[in-house]
């Protein structure tokens, strides 16, 4: 008999990083230059066969980067299990938000043993790290290590790049978290 796990995943950060594209192409393999902000929540549903025993079914919630600035996102978050936190690695102001977004998370959902939810940190838009600010980041490893991320991955929607690997981590935290 196989167990079906059902998780809940957030993914947070601010306006144009690259949610819905990173969720688009991990879920429907499919990438667009074209920018339609969220409104609100969007959702998405990937089944995962985890291991011989488990089928997770991760319900990705795509959380519009406009949200940081209204009061929903407790409603959101209620019951998550896990977050992707991303950023654009072009615009330092989306880097120095992660903080802000890490924060609002772990001071409105927890694990029932009271821990922060699992959550890794996604430089985004790496296929156009010549454009980007790598020189003036801090060395993501220790940020991220600082800021308790469980890990951090420089991704492309664009070019498919560690989207699966940042996934499989994530869903490794959840489940050993359990
Ligand atoms: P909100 O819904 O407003 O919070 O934004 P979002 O984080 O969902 O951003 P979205 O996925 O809509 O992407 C914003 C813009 O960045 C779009 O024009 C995308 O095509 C572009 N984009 C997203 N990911 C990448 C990437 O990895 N590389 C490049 N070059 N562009 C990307
Ligand atoms: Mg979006």
């Amino acid at each position: 008999m196989q167990r079906e796990r059902l998780l809940k995943v957030l993914v947070i950060g601010d306006l144009g990083v690259g949610k819905t594209s990173l969720i688009k192409r991990y879920v429907h393999r499919v990438f667009s230059q074209h920018y339609r902000a969220t409104i609100g929540v969007d959702f998405a549903l990937k089944m995962l066969s985890w291991d011989q025993k488990t089928v997770v079914r991760l319900q990705l919630w795509d959380i519009a980067g406009q949200e940081r600035y209204g009061n929903m996102t407790r409603v959101y978050y209620r019951e998550a299990v896990g977050a992707l936190v991303v950023f654009d690695m072009t615009r330092l102001s989306t880097f120095q938000a992660v903080l802000k977004w890490k924060e609002d998370l772990d001071s409105k959902v927890a694990l029932s043993n009271g821990t922060p939810v699992p959550a890794v940190l996604l430089a985004n838009k790496c296929d156009q790290r010549s454009h980007g600010l790598c020189p003036k980041l801090p060395k993501l490893e220790n940020f991220s290590r600082q800021c308790g991320f469980v890990g951090w991955y420089e991704t492309s929607a664009k070019d498919d790049t560690n989207i699966d690997a940042a996934v499989t981590c994530l869903v490794e935290s959840i489940m050993a978290a359990e």
